[in-house]
């Protein structure tokens, strides 16, 4: 048996430019795959004993040799590897941050304490009083409220626009003082997919320092490679697939070379520092999430496809299926779904949504998504909040995430459901 404490190499060898569906093998060049390097990346057993999971180092103070070592380390304090300080960054952050940036072709990548400080911190590394930013309309909500409240109070104004947005129109709303075009695809409970590379473009080319960020929480670094689709800084909740098991709350920013450091600051200067049990919980998660995808991807094509078939859904929203309005972008530049979709029902009182959803034995009701439960969450359309165009679907929205038990106990569980909608529609 050979030694059982190789190491891989820690860099991937070259980012892919675009990923195909059935790129061939060389289409990869050089670079090892995305289920090797998960394995392997930011994990260094050589340097702990042989230990194959990084150590969890719970630290706030960091002792140094002398006044010399303690000046120099601070001057050092934005750099990858640097432990300066416990909020700063220790050995079990960088191990995460290194994995999940190298994984998806960045520089580095910053850890926080949720998705939402993922998303606010990204956002204030870049904006002063005075400065614009875009933002889809359809941006997860509490993005969306801390662009209406916080950074409205900061002075710093908030154009949103419709998701589907043609380059040439949003040419037309970057400003001088335009400095963030935010983007999200598919879009939060409505799943629109946006044309990022193009978007980008156009913004870039009327305003060279605009900075494109991405929630890129559907997609995870394995299945959309941010960066190399025009995108400067790539935000995830790692609440959801990283951590897999809706046990952890934290928040991953990988960044180019360009934005490194600026977001790093932006973290300290917010003090909001994930704590080393989450990050340890989702550079475990991480290992596994390749494998727990590909089946949340199967499944919630196979219930997408099952509830599209259905006389009580007027459609299904995922980008993966063929109809789908979005499925051209996502086939060009995504390598695969995850669990999370959405579907319209035919419009029917609040009551009937009830009866189906409140009974549903195997569906959770809850927030958030991406561990391996199943999930169902209605959504009344009339609370979406849509600035830049309305949403035209009449009936009620139900997001259904795809857990990992068996597809046919889980269409069972739908179909009861549907029967119980059918009932209270009918009789009222
Ligand atoms: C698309 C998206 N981004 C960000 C977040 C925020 O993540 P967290 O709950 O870790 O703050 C969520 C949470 O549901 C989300 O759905």
């Amino acid at each position: 048996m050979g030694s059982p404490l190789k190491i891989m190499p820690k860099t991937a060898r070259q980012a892919p430019k675009s990923a195909a569906h059935d790129a061939p093998e060389e289409a990869r060049g050089s670079r090892l795959g995305d289920e090797t390097l998960i394995t392997h990346l930011g994990r260094d057993p050589l340097a702990n004993f042989g230990v194959v999971n990084p150590p969890v180092y719970h630290a706030s103070t960091i002792l140094h040799p002398n006044t010399e070592s303690f000046a120099s380390s601070f001057q050092r304090r934005f750099e990858k590897g640097e432990v300066n300080y416990g909020r700063m960054g220790t050995p079990t952050s960088y191990a995460l941050e290194d994995a999940v940036a190298q994984l998806e072709g960045g520089y580095g990548a910053t850890s926080v304490s949720s998705g939402l400080a993922a998303i606010t911190t990204a956002i204030l590394a870049f904006v002063k009083a005075g400065d614009h930013i875009l933002m889809t309309d359809s941006a997860y909500m509490p993005s969306q409220s801390f662009s209406r409240g916080m950074l409205a109070r900061l002075g710093v104004e908030t154009t949103f626009y419709p998701p589907c947005i043609t380059a040439d129109d949003l040419s037309a709303l970057v400003r001088k003082n335009t400095r963030i075009l935010f983007t999200e695809s598919p879009g939060s409970i409505t799943f629109e997919m946006q044309d990022i590379p193009a978007l980008s473009a156009a913004a870039k080319a009327v305003n060279p320092d605009l900075v494109v960020l991405t929630d890129n929480t559907w997609a995870t670094p394995l299945y959309y490679k941010a960066l190399a689709h025009g995108v400067d800084v790539s935000i995830h909740a790692g609440t959801k697939y990283i951590g897999g098991h809706s046990d952890v709350m934290i928040g991953l920013i990988t960044t180019t070379e360009q934005h490194y450091v600026t977001v790093r600051q932006s973290a300290t200067s917010l003090g909001i520092a994930s704590g080393p049990d989450d990050i340890y919980l989702a550079l475990r998660g991480l290992r596994t999430m390749a494998v727990r995808l590909r089946r949340h991807q199967e499944t919630g094509l196979t219930l997408a496809r099952w509830l599209e078939a259905r006389p009580e859904v007027a459609r299904v929203l995922h980008p993966a299926l063929p109809g789908d309005p979005g499925h051209a972008i996502w086939r060009r530049d995504y390598t695969g779904a995850c669990g999370l979709f959405g579907v319209e029902l035919v419009p029917a009182p609040d009551q009937a949504v009830a009866a189906m959803v409140d009974d549903l034995e195997l569906f959770g009701i809850g927030a958030s998504w991406g561990g391996y439960e199943s999930l169902a969450m209605p959504i009344e359309p009339r609370k979406l909040h849509r600035e830049a165009e309305s949403w035209t679907g009449a009936g009620p929205l139900v997001r259904f995430h795809a857990g990992l038990e068996d597809p046919d106990d889980l269409i069972a569980d739908l179909e009861a459901g549907l029967a119980r909608f059918n009932r209270v529609r009918k009789a009222s």
